[in-house]
């Protein structure tokens, strides 16, 4: 549905965007995630057409947003970051100038207004001016307006931005109800909005993709490096040198604020931890606890975020 290949955008000297490349299916939520200023934005405006790559293509729908940008933009609905709603004007009949402005024909607009409004829950503010309503719910006039003409994709800048915990739930559960039938990226700095809403993750820092993954395959990294966690009654002055003697252990960093707190970091091959209970027996450490430390997303994101910036 969505094809992105080989796309940079230079600003001046700068790469907004620097040679990137993925697709999208039919129905699939993917998530866009990465930190300020790592080129989300500029990568939805140019699979909207409304920002032309340095270069690389884009297609939606098998149309190149460039070559072909009426029939992509038919196809593609789009709330920016910064949506642009007509303040001084009522719900509805923006609804409708935004329907006759897309090309809906004079027949359907009715319908197409009244459904959005439905699917957005703005019945209740309807005959309301723009700008006299909260920002929740200019949000959700804004995805009316994305949605209005029924497109097959939607690419939503920051949905959530600025919402109460009540709006979030209530946008992210409107978001989950456009899949299968529609084909959605959001982009969000909310690694939670990402594992509560998406089926896919693509992290994306400094211009470059640094994952495309499903949410299964980055929690399974997490698994992959294994730190364990260790509680000792007597460590003795020995036990950082006799733990790092062990074959595997790459590093034993004695924890700051407890006791006889430790972690040791070893080889993701190898399981190092029968050989540190023997030689906590053998030189009588007390081993009073030992469990592996698997990896919060967060934690995984940070160090994806991190590893690319230190490469
Ligand atoms: N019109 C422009 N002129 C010059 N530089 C730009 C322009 N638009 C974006 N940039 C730069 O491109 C980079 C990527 O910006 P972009 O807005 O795509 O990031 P983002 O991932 O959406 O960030 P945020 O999370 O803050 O919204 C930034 O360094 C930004 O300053
Ligand atoms: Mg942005």
């Amino acid at each position: 549905m969505i094809e992105v290949a080989g796309v940079t955008k230079r600003y001046g000297e700068r790469a907004a965007v620097d040679g990137i490349g993925f697709s999208v299916s039919q129905g699939e939520i993917l998530g866009f995630l990465g930190p300020n200023g790592a080129g989300k934005t500029t990568t939805m405006r140019i699979l909207t057409g409304y920002v032309p790559p340095t270069s690389g293509t884009a297609r939606v729908a098998g149309f190149d947003v460039q070559e072909h940008p009426i029939e992509a933009k038919r196809r593609i609905g789009y709330l920016p970051e910064h949506p642009p709603l007509y303040t001084d004007m009522l719900v509805r009949p923006f609804l409708r100038f935004v329907a006759t402005i897309r090309g809906v024909p004079g027949k359907d607009i009715n319908a197409r207004v009244d459904r959005a409004i439905e699917r957005c829950g703005l019945a209740p503010v309807a005959g309301r001016l723009i700008g006299n309503l909260s920002k929740g719910f200019q949000q959700r006039v804004g995805l009316a307006q994305a949605i209005l003409h029924e497109p097959d994709v939607l690419i939503l800048d920051e949905p959530t931005v600025g919402l109460d915990p009540s709006q979030i739930r209530d946008i992210r559960q409107l978001i989950k109800s456009f899949a299968g039938a529609h084909t959605v990226i959001l982009s969000t700095h909310i690694l939670a909005e990402v594992t509560m809403t998406c089926n896919r993750v693509l992290i994306i820092n400094e211009g470059r993709i640094a994952a495309d993954e499903t949410l299964e395959q980055l929690a399974a990294r997490g698994g992959k490096t294994r730190r364990i966690a260790l509680r000792l009654a007597r460590p003795g002055d020995g036990v950082e040198g006799a733990i790092r003697a062990i074959p595997g252990v790459l590093s034993v960093i004695r924890e700051g604020g407890q006791d006889g707190a430790f972690v040791v970091e070893t080889e993701g091959t190898r399981d190092a931890r029968e050989a540190i209970a023997q030689a906590a027996v053998t030189h009588g450490w007390g081993l009073l606890e030992m469990r592996p430390i698997t990896l919060s997303l967060e934690d995984i994101f940070i160090c994806i975020i991190q590893g690319e910036e230190a490469a």
